[in-house]
């Protein structure tokens, strides 16, 4: 893709999608994603966008249409200016695993990543020693995972996703099952990692404070099916530190989001979902 195009292709955009399943066995398929349409124009210094919705919604499912995986029922997604029509690993990177393969040294976690998408071995090599150093693991290459904190597993699993270096990184709920600290501490690797790779990441989330902390730009959900309720711009200066947390602003933007999340769950019909990441 040229320069002039790169700069005017939006990273991602979809246009009117609509996805529905049989929500039970044998039942008529219920919409999960209705009319969503969502335009992230290109940024050069990267956007970093989350998806804030209830449980079962349809976050997840809009996600996998971007990557591909999922195809819509109606509507369209493009990336990079290109219908996605399937998975696309030139462009488009999901973080599969949040943890290490454990049959893997930490570097050969990170080369791994690089192997499936045909890089070779001296550049493999090359790159994951790099990225392990960007989160804080340039003396652990050689440890076995089991030989390193939950946190530092995190880590490698930050490093084995962005290494890739692909303009759109997808990233569901990736924090969800960390204690506080460990969020934090991840929160700030990844911000710290992202600013140097200009990309897009699209960040599902449940916590409101790590969507306002992280992100640029909030997309809010509706209880399924999905649709937006909400379009947030976030108006804080980066480097953002953890105490952001406690200031004024931060904490009203916070009720906002409160607020509309709550509504979304009360006024839906049916919350009885079983949904996956
Ligand atoms: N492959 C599938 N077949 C049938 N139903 C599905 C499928 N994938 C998702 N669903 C249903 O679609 C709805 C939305 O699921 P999705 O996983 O997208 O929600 P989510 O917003 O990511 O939820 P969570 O926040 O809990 O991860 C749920 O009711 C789920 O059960
Ligand atoms: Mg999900």
């Amino acid at each position: 893709m040229d320069e002039q195009k790169t700069a005017v292709t939006p990273f991602v955009e979809i246009r009117h999608v609509h996805k529905a399943f049989p929500i039970q066995p044998n039942t008529k398929p219920a919409p999960v994603v209705e009319d969503v349409s969502i335009l992230i124009p290109h940024q050069e210094e990267g956007e970093f966008v989350a998806f804030l919705g209830p449980s079962g919604c349809g976050k997840s499912t809009l996600l996998h249409m971007i990557s591909g995986l999922l195809s819509p029922d109606k509507g369209e997604v493009y990336a990079l200016g290109k219908q996605v029509s399937g998975p696309d690993p030139q462009s488009v990177t999901v973080q599969q695993a949040y943890t290490c393969f454990p049959w893997l040294t930490v570097l050969g976690n990170v080369e791994f990543g690089l192997k499936t998408h045909g890089v070779e071995a001296v550049e493999r090599r090359k790159l994951a020693t790099e990225y392990l150093h960007k989160v804080g693991l340039g003396d652990r290459l050689d440890a076995n995972p089991r030989q390193l904190s939950g946190g530092m597993q995190q880590r490698v699993a930050i490093a084995r996703t962005l290494a890739m270096r692909l303009p759109i990184v997808l990233m569901d709920e990736p924090f969800g099952a960390l204690d506080a600290q460990t969020r934090a501490d991840m929160q700030e690797t990844l911000l710290h990692l992202w600013q140097d790779e200009k990309n897009l990441v699209v960040f599902v989330t449940h916590d409101i404070s790590e969507a306002l902390l992280l992100a640029n730009r909030i997309i809010v959900f509706s209880a399924r099916p999905a649709r937006i309720i909400y379009d947030m711009l976030v108006p804080f200066e980066r480097p953002r530190p953890q105490s952001l947390l406690y200031d004024s602003q931060f904490l009203q933007l916070s009720q906002v989001l409160i607020g509309l999340l709550k509504h979304s769950e009360a006024t839906t019909s049916d919350n009885t979902s079983t949904s996956g990441n």
